[in-house]
């Protein structure tokens, strides 16, 4: 079965074929120069530039899996979360393929997606296993308990891990997006500064970052001659010490014995080695995507979808975005 899937849910247009799970093609395109000068995505910029390439992608896609369109079984998208007017590009123009082809179509929440990047790396990896979410918009401890069932054990109360990234880095001058900013940054500093890993009592696998960012901005306030690569370096540390010791001992309480890291700020070089090292510490085994499937992709849509058609279970053409879609 040969799947092509479209991604349109932030600022990367993406489309993706795979057959049976196996990966024909993968075509990224980031929308990041354009944003870069408003320091965020400017949502209306973002749905017009989607509209303007998302034709000459999908066929950059086929040309690349060496197909036709013709052979295409199942058409699919991202339908939620994200923003509207992107999210309609996508899912708009993969249910006018479907009509035009009198194929089924697949609309896919994107938190799976990004769970789902794990299975293309470790194809044999099963549930249940424990999922440590990390993106721009969403911190949550999870267990995937089968192919189709999430459970929550943890959330962040208030920032994602990737927007405390985004915001701190704005706050320190170093551009958009912030968590490869401040990663570059730290690698030039060293975590001297200490700042807060709030909500450490044991078993509580709940997460906070506001508190992070205002803690930097008073530091910098204090102290406007401090390195701003040492300040990153702190700052990271302190995001990555959070999630590795949550998620970890999440996983020992529960007695699962596999993460899987899924979403942009799990492409973060520091969070690969702190849980590289916790994994030989305790025996819970780390999984991580290739770094370019840690953020947004449509391989990962694609192998949902996969998952989804495989059951026959097709969504209906009068599938709708749904910007705040949950798992
Ligand atoms: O999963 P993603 O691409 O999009 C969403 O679904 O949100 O995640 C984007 C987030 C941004 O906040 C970005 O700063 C963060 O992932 N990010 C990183 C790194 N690369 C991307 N955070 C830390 N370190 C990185 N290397
Ligand atoms: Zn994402």
């Amino acid at each position: 079965m040969k799947v092509l899937a479209l991604e349109s849910s932030c600022d990367e247009t993406a489309v993706a074929i795979i057959e049976d799970g196996r990966l024909l093609s993968s075509q990224i395109s980031s929308q990041i120069d354009i944003h870069k000068r408003f320091g965020g995505v400017v949502p209306e910029i973002a749905a017009r530039k989607h509209l303007e390439i998302i034709d000459r992608m999908v066929s950059r896609s086929l040309e690349e899996a060496d197909l036709d369109i013709k052979e295409i079984d199942v058409f699919a998208s991202t339908m939620g979360p994200g923003l509207v007017g992107s999210l309609l590009i996508g899912l708009s123009f993969a249910k006018g393929m479907a009509i035009a082809m009198n194929k089924p179509f697949v609309g896919v929440n994107h938190l799976f997606g990004h769970v789902y990047a794990n299975f293309l790396r470790y194809p044999l990896l099963k549930p249940p296993f424990m999922v440590l979410l990390v993106s721009g918009g969403h911190t949550e401890i999870l267990v995937l308990k089968d192919w189709d069932r999430i459970e929550l054990v943890g959330k962040t109360r208030d920032d994602a891990a990737g927007e405390a990234f985004d915001k701190i880095a704005r706050l320190l001058g170093l551009g958009y997006p912030g968590g490869p900013a401040i990663q570059e940054a730290a690698e030039k500093g060293q975590a001297k500064y200490h700042f807060p890993r709030p909500l450490r009592e044991k078993g509580n696998f709940d997460f906070s970052f506001s508190g992070l960012k205002t803690s930097v901005l008073y530091f910098m306030k204090k102290n406007p001659l401090a390195s701003v690569s040492d300040v990153a370096a702190s700052a990271q540390e302190a995001i990555v010490d959070s999630l590795v010791t949550k998620a970890f001992d999440a996983a020992e309480s529960l007695h699962l014995d596999e993460i899987a890291f899924a979403g942009g700020v799990a492409s973060n070089s520091l969070l690969r080695e702190w849980a590289r090292v916790q994994s030989e510490v305790s025996g819970i085994k780390a999984y991580f995507p290739p770094v370019d499937l840690c953020t947004d992709n449509a391989a990962m849509i694609a192998l949902v979808a996969h998952e989804k058609a495989k059951r026959g279970l097709f969504s209906p053409l009068s599938t709708n975005a749904v910007p705040y879609l949950t798992l």
